[in-house]
């Protein structure tokens, strides 16, 4: 009922400087995220008013979603862009293809399949955590995507917020892996406690990226975001 009380805005300006959002779920069909085109086209036309310019699809990729493969997921990329520059003019939103890995039994693998993983701008490799426990071997596999080459960046740590503390996430970057936080959970679309990790998080200078983390239009009104 007070849930406003919560809430504060943000501004596209300030978080994604480029007008870029690096963490979505706005590829239709693939995952929990979007279901079909028309769900994702009323979503962007939210992001474009929120001030952005562009979007990474980061559908999962994790044993729950067998299918979604570098190569399944192109494929529905390459349609998929169509149809949004086909509905709102070529170029208007620019589309990037990622994915984010969930450390799983088959992470090691879905990280080297196909040669290489989707990746963020930057060579940047977009990787989650189980939210309620912290699998054996988490930092391992993390510190493997960096092996291979890449820069791990480890999705919205303030929502795990009973598994890593502060000090955990500072142990994170001090060893070259980066964070994306969700601006959801800045204006308390996760609650307060969220809310309020991941103020002392941005506060500390901890986030190098931030992504809406977007799954439905719903979910686009209730991040508070503003130009
Ligand atoms: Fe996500």
């Amino acid at each position: 009922m007070f849930d406003f009380l919560l809430r504060t805005k943000a501004h596209s300006k300030q978080l994604l400087p480029d007008g870029v959002d690096m963490h979505s779920h706005i590829l239709p069909g693939v995952d929990d995220g979007s279901p079909d085109a028309e769900t994702s086209l009323t979503i962007i036309r939210h992001l474009i008013q929120s001030g952005l310019s562009g979007a990474c699809c980061t559908p999962h990729i994790m044993l729950r979603y067998p299918g979604n493969t570098p190569a399944s997921l192109r494929q529905r990329f390459d349609t998929f862009r169509q149809t949004i520059d086909q509905h709102l003019g070529p170029g208007t939103f620019h589309l990037h293809l990622a994915a984010e890995y969930m450390i799983d039994e088959g992470f090691a693998t879905a990280i080297r399949a196909e040669g290489a993983p989707l990746r963020l701008p930057g060579e940047r490799v977009l990787i989650e955590l189980p939210q309620y426990l912290l699998p054996d071997g988490w930092m391992d596999a993390l510190l493997s995507v960096r092996d291979l080459g890449y820069t791990p960046v480890l999705a919205h740590p303030e929502r795990y917020i009973r598994l890593l503390d502060t000090d955990d996430l500072r142990s994170i970057v001090a060893q070259g892996i980066q964070l994306q936080g969700n601006i959801g959970s800045l204006t308390g679309l996760y609650g307060k406690p969220i809310q309020q990790r991941a103020n002392e998080l941005r506060a500390l200078g901890l986030y190098t990226l931030w992504g809406t983390d977007v799954h439905s239009p719903g979910m686009a009104r209730r991040l508070h975001l503003n130009p």
